[in-house]
């Protein structure tokens, strides 16, 4: 991919840990491959705590560089990417601060890029001061999630920054879409005549996706504990998930047509019934247990995190699309903090033949299953039935194994670096458009009611394992269970 746009990439939280394990690293690795960045494209980082340039780079250099690459830095590209930073000192309490930001800028060719790698709570203040010094001209601005604690605050932020910024210029980050395997995800499903045709109600049985971890809050205790899982993981990644797995094959790839297709699922979501609660959603918190061998602590012993905490560490969902293609056939979702394994997974459970010939064996689970992983390593596989070697007709699941590191060993891209390389060229397409957060957040709302009204705690579970029995319950009433499957 060559360029020669320029641009200017302005960092808001300059030093913040954001800043420092994900954007400044993927930037480093766009300017490293070459011919991803233009020459003449620049980093204006913005921090309040740093005296000046030479600081911020010592800054850099001390914190940035141990998380850019594992195998050893290229010291000369280290030094040449070091050449396009430069620093502004704003205090972002203090908005007359930002003509500063403006004469820097002045005279630049190119578009701007504003990197609000900041608190939500900042987001606007930091709009309307860009505003009142016109650098909301010709402009990009790039939101981090959280954006906003439920509809109405998320609302808020949208409207206000929508005041300032057309929603052209809006890049709303949700990071799942840009990893790699996401992108295959479609690929798979639009670029094959294979899958197509079954993907649909009458060959599927049920969905899962899970997304588990096995870290815990780490130093976030504080935000984590106002946030929980459902807002942290189900509302955002999650749900795009499952609208990328649910949607109709879109016209092109253009950025409207597949968020209008993503769009059409959140708004199918068979809206949940506060009375079925109970039924359709279980929510956990990690107590004491152990990780591959190591003691872990409970969640409400965490720094930050309150000791009577009931904040949800785990959830798990039976969701609903009310449409054609999907009606009847469950989607399950799971995500916690704390589990058994790393890893995020789709699995499609098709139906067993409906009639056997070859006898009962063949109307056995565990075949029919396609099993999408994004994490920690990209496969595909296919479980089929096969015939057992010898006498009889006895079947057995076997699968094909479609591993992506065998067929294609270079010019994997982090998610952020791929997505901060569309925001440089202007695609919009992997960013999350106001109104699907909205449809979103308006979901994901009667859950978040129900249980900040509900004086039951969440289910407990032990650190390391897959969660709340509970779970496990929900999906055997459907005559299922969850994929659990050694890495
Ligand atoms: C973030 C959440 O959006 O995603 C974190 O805030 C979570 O709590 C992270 O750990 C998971 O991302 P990944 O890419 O490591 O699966």
């Amino acid at each position: 991919m060559q360029t020669d746009s320029s641009f200017t990439f302005v960092l808001f939280g300059g030093t913040g840990d954001l800043s420092m394990r994900k954007i400044l690293p993927a930037l480093f690795e766009a300017h490293r491959a070459g011919g991803m960045l233009a020459d003449s494209g620049k980093i204006v980082a913005v921090a309040r705590h740093v005296a000046d340039r030479a600081d911020y780079i010592d800054w850099v250099n001390e914190h940035v560089k141990p998380h850019v690459s594992k195998n050893g830095v290229d010291e000369t590209a280290w030094a040449s990417f070091l050449d396009r930073i430069e620093f502004v000192k704003i205090d972002l309490g203090n908005p007359e601060d930002f003509t500063l930001l403006r004469d820097a800028l002045s005279g630049r060719p190119g578009i701007r890029v504003f990197y609000l790698a900041t608190g939500p709570s900042l987001f606007v203040p930091i709009c309307h001061a860009l505003a009142s010094v016109g650098l909301n001209e010709n402009s990009r601005i790039v939101l981090e999630k959280p954006l906003g604690y439920d509809l109405k605050s998320s609302n808020a932020i949208n409207d206000a920054v929508g005041e300032i910024f057309a929603e052209e210029q809006i890049y709303r980050i949700d990071h799942y879409l840009g990893k790699e395997p996401v992108q295959n995800l479609l690929a798979l499903r639009f670029g094959n005549v294979l899958f197509e045709p079954l993907w649909r109600r009458e060959w599927v049985e049920s969905i899962q996706i899970t997304i588990a971890e096995e870290l815990g809050v780490e130093a976030r205790g504080d935000f984590y504990d106002n946030t929980g899982a459902l807002r942290d993981m189900v509302q955002n990644h999650l749900l795009q998930l499952l609208s990328i797995v649910a949607m109709e094959p879109p016209h092109s790839m253009d950025s409207d047509s597949v968020r209008d297709e993503k769009l059409r699922v959140l708004r199918a979501l068979k809206p949940i019934d506060p009375r079925d609660i109970g039924k359709v959603a279980v929510r956990g918190q990690y107590h004491a247990g152990g990780i591959r061998g190591s003691a872990v602590p409970a969640y409400a012993t965490e720094p930050g995190v309150k000791p009577d905490s009931t904040t949800e560490t785990f959830v798990a969902l039976k969701v609903e699309i009310e449409n054609w293609r999907w009606a009847g056939v469950p989607f399950f979702l799971r995500t916690g903090k704390r589990l058994a394994d790393r890893v995020a997974e789709i699995v499609v459970n098709f139906r067993a033949v409906p009639h056997s010939a070859l006898g009962a064996s063949a109307l056995r689970g565990g075949a029919n299953r396609l099993v999408i992983r994004l994490q920690p390593n990209e496969t595909i596989r296919l479980y089929c039935l096969a015939k057992q070697p010898g006498e009889g007709m006895n079947l057995a699941s076997v699968h094909l194994d479609l591993a992506f590191d065998r067929f294609f060993r270079e010019g994997q891209m982090e998610a952020y670096q791929r997505l901060l390389l569309d925001v440089i060229n202007g695609r919009l397409a992997l960013f999350v458009r106001r109104d699907e957060q909205e449809a979103a957040w308006r979901w994901v709302e009667p859950i978040l009611n129900e249980w900040a009204a509900s004086n039951k705690p969440p289910k407990p579970y032990a650190a390391g394992t897959w969660g709340p029995a509970a779970a496990s319950a929900m999906l055997a009433q459907h005559g299922t269970c969850w994929l659990e499957e050694e890495n």
